[in-house]
């Protein structure tokens, strides 16, 4: 019957989309909050583990990587049996994974695939080695469908000074392209302004996407977020554009509704669930 339907609607398919992240025990960011993303968005989600953390809303406490031959194993396995529309990458760590994971994703023809190039926590503590920034860069970054930059990562990833003004991401969002991404989304919320606004680039024409910037320290995770509602949502929305703009209208009311939640006591996690859990 199932099967039938599928045959029949093949638009009505449910997306696999595949995490692959670190765990935040704390639940905002990483594999854990792609899967509150990746569920609240429709998908059927899963996810490969590069690395724990022990973590909460303040701080980075400790990470302790997975050896990358168990990475390969992991992404290897859920390949053999099952099919994945869309695959997101965050936080990897060493350029040791970065090769790793870039090797199996070829293996298996990942297409369509959303490269978060986590570097730093929102606590500021580093996620990623300086070392590996080069292989993210030669590696990654040129399979991406969508790379999804913060703006000091921007800066990184060209060897520049962060950009601090709108103009300044313009210039950032076209020299990114370069690096040879299908589509640059250069996230603004790290700029000061009463919009949080970011640019998305494909090469011949940018497009800004406005958003108000909510008042609140509720941010943790904001970034994993947006990049795992990009991945659940390229394989059901028309374009990557429209995929983005989708995700980024999610985004922004998980962070109007993040005060609801209050978890921890530094910055909380957005609420994954404001449209479907009761209001208070
Ligand atoms: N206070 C805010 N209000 C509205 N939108 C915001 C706010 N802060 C960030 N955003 C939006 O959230 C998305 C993530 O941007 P941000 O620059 O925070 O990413 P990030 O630094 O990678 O996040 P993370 O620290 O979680 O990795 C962007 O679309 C940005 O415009
Ligand atoms: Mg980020």
């Amino acid at each position: 019957m199932t099967l039938v339907g599928l045959v029949a609607y093949p638009g009505r398919m449910i997306p696999h989309v595949l995490s692959i992240a670190g765990v935040d025990p704390s639940g905002g960011a990483g594999v854990l909050a792609d899967l509150k993303a990746f569920s609240a968005l429709g998908a059927y989600g899963t996810g490969v583990v590069t690395a724990l953390t022990a973590q909460n809303t303040r701080m980075v406490a400790g990470v302790h990587p997975v050896p990358p031959g168990f990475i390969a194993e992991q992404i290897d396995t859920l390949f053999a049996d099952l099919r994945i529309d869309a695959v997101k990458i965050g936080m990897l760590g060493t350029a040791e994974i970065v090769e790793t994971v870039a090797d199996r994703l070829h293996r298996h023809g990942v297409k369509r695939l959303v490269v978060d190039p986590v570097m730093v926590a929102k606590s500021g503590d580093r996620l990623l080695a300086a070392a590996a920034v080069a292989a993210l860069r030669r590696r990654l970054v040129p399979m991406a469908e969508v790379l999804t930059p913060n703006l000091p990562e921007a800066a990184d990833l060209l060897g520049e000074p962060a950009a601090a003004s709108l103009e300044a991401m313009r210039g950032v969002a076209r020299r990114l392209h370069a690096l040879g991404p299908r589509l640059v989304m250069l996230k603004g919320g790290h700029l000061a302004g009463a919009e949080s606004i970011d640019i998305v680039d494909d090469g011949e024409r940018q497009v800004e996407l406005h958003a108000p910037r909510i008042a609140t320290r509720n941010t943790h995770g904001t970034g994993c977020t947006l990049s795992a509602a990009i991945a659940a949502l390229l394989p059901r929305e028309r374009s990557p554009i429209d995929a983005i703009r989708a995700a980024k209208t999610y985004l922004s009311a998980a962070i109007a509704a993040a005060d609801e939640l209050a978890v921890g006591h530094g910055h909380g996690p957005v609420h994954h669930f404001h449209a479907w859990w009761p209001r208070g």
